[in-house]
């Protein structure tokens, strides 16, 4: 949905992604990765690829991820880890149910990011990015969401929000704080 008008705008909706369960057995996470292991479509797989796939289903990768993709492609979970640890977008913890990640980039910069992030953080009790202490929501900053001509841009539980101000943002995330907030 574009639209343009007074208020923040949806940029993109992302509404129809998956939602997953973040919480499970250790069987239950070792039968979910090599699930989605074995579901890869590419010719080639690798250890990148079943990491990608693993966090894709688990939302982060869990000490039984990493085993299951150790054994599945031969290799040691030292390797593993070592592949995962190098790439910042894996996570190691489970995220918070709800996800908000605030553009900084510099298009955003300018258009009044710091402003925004800094009231989000505010509202949220955080002083950077990461998880509410009661685990509700993960806050992450992005480089850059792709929609530069709509700054400053976030993204509230996968869905883009362009020309949002420091109130839209507020209002939005405080949403997600309610108890009654559904993903
Ligand atoms: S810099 Fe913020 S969307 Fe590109």
């Amino acid at each position: 949905m574009l639209a343009t008008g007074l208020y923040a705008i949806i940029v993109t909706d992302f509404s129809s992604v998956r939602r997953r369960g973040l919480t499970g057995t250790v069987e239950g996470f070792k039968r979910r990765t090599r699930r989605a292991i074995t579901s890869q479509r590419q010719p080639t797989v690798t250890v990148l690829s079943c990491l990608l796939a693993a966090q894709d289903e688990l939302g982060y990768l869990p000490d039984e991820a990493i085993e299951e993709i150790a054994t599945y492609t031969g290799t040691t979970t030292n390797e593993v880890w070592g592949v995962a640890s190098f790439y910042t977008n894996f996570r190691f913890t489970p995220p918070g149910e709800h996800a908000v990640e605030i553009c900084w980039g510099p298009t955003c910069h300018l258009a009044g990011a710091p402003g925004i992030l800094q009231s989000v953080l505010d509202l949220l009790g955080l002083s950077g990015e990461g998880e509410t202490s009661d685990n509700r929501i993960s806050l992450k900053y992005n480089t850059c969401l792709g929609a530069c001509s709509q700054a400053p841009v976030a993204s509230i539980d996968h869905q883009l929000v362009g020309r949002l101000s420091i109130e839209t943002a507020r209002g939005l995330v405080g949403k997600l704080k309610a108890p009654d907030a559904t993903r």
